[in-house]
């Protein structure tokens, strides 16, 4: 069984991004999921300043042994103002001063959804840019529109091309686990 370690890149309690990362982790074969919750990870926010006070929190390092553990990675990233929420971007400047190989060169499924057409898709590109270039293994992206329309509780992706779409990264992910 391969561990897959997923969450969604917000601290909404109702985040869709969470309810996604945990719907495409299902979609993997042979694996168990550990959902994380960002709201667990609540630490100051990054400063140089702290960091040489008072030293990088205990936090920061659970939260990295967690991916260093894992097989695989799935986030999907909430858009806030065209960009990762601030819960993300706190968590995401913490594990990188630990060090350089933030998500520990481990293959990497990126998602993104918003109730809007767009999907999120301007942070899932700043998104798939920024850690593919730090990450040797594969880093896959996808994006869910209209999250509302496209995505049921019960049945998953509604929408035929999208899931057939989903499926295709997913095998490529799966492939390099
Ligand atoms: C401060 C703020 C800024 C937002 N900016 C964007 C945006 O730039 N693009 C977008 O598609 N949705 C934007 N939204 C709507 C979010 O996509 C929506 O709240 C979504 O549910 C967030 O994902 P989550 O439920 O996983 O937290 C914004 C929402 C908030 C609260």
């Amino acid at each position: 069984m391969k561990k897959i370690v997923a969450f969604g890149a917000s601290n909404s309690k109702k985040s869709i991004n969470k309810k996604f990362a945990n719907y495409a982790a299902t979609l993997i074969p042979n694996s168990t999921i550990e959902l994380l919750d960002l709201n667990d990870y609540v630490m100051p926010i990054y400063s140089e300043d702290i960091q040489e006070e008072y030293g990088i929190p205990e936090l920061a390092h659970s939260f990295k042994k967690t991916l260093r553990e894992s097989d695989g990675i799935v986030i999907s990233f909430a858009e806030y103002n065209g960009s990762y929420t601030a819960a993300f971007k706190n968590i995401f400047d913490w594990i990188s001063v630990i060090e350089s190989d933030v998500w520990c060169s481990k293959p990497m499924l990126l998602l993104a959804t918003s109730p809007g057409p767009r999907g999120a898709v301007d942070v899932l590109e700043s998104a798939h840019k920024r850690i593919s270039h730090g990450n040797k293994n594969t880093v896959l992206s996808f994006s869910l529109p209209s999250f509302g329309k496209n995505y049921d509780e019960n049945y998953g992706i509604l929408d035929k091309n999208l899931l057939k779409e989903l499926h295709k990264v997913i095998n490529e992910f799966v492939a390099s686990i």
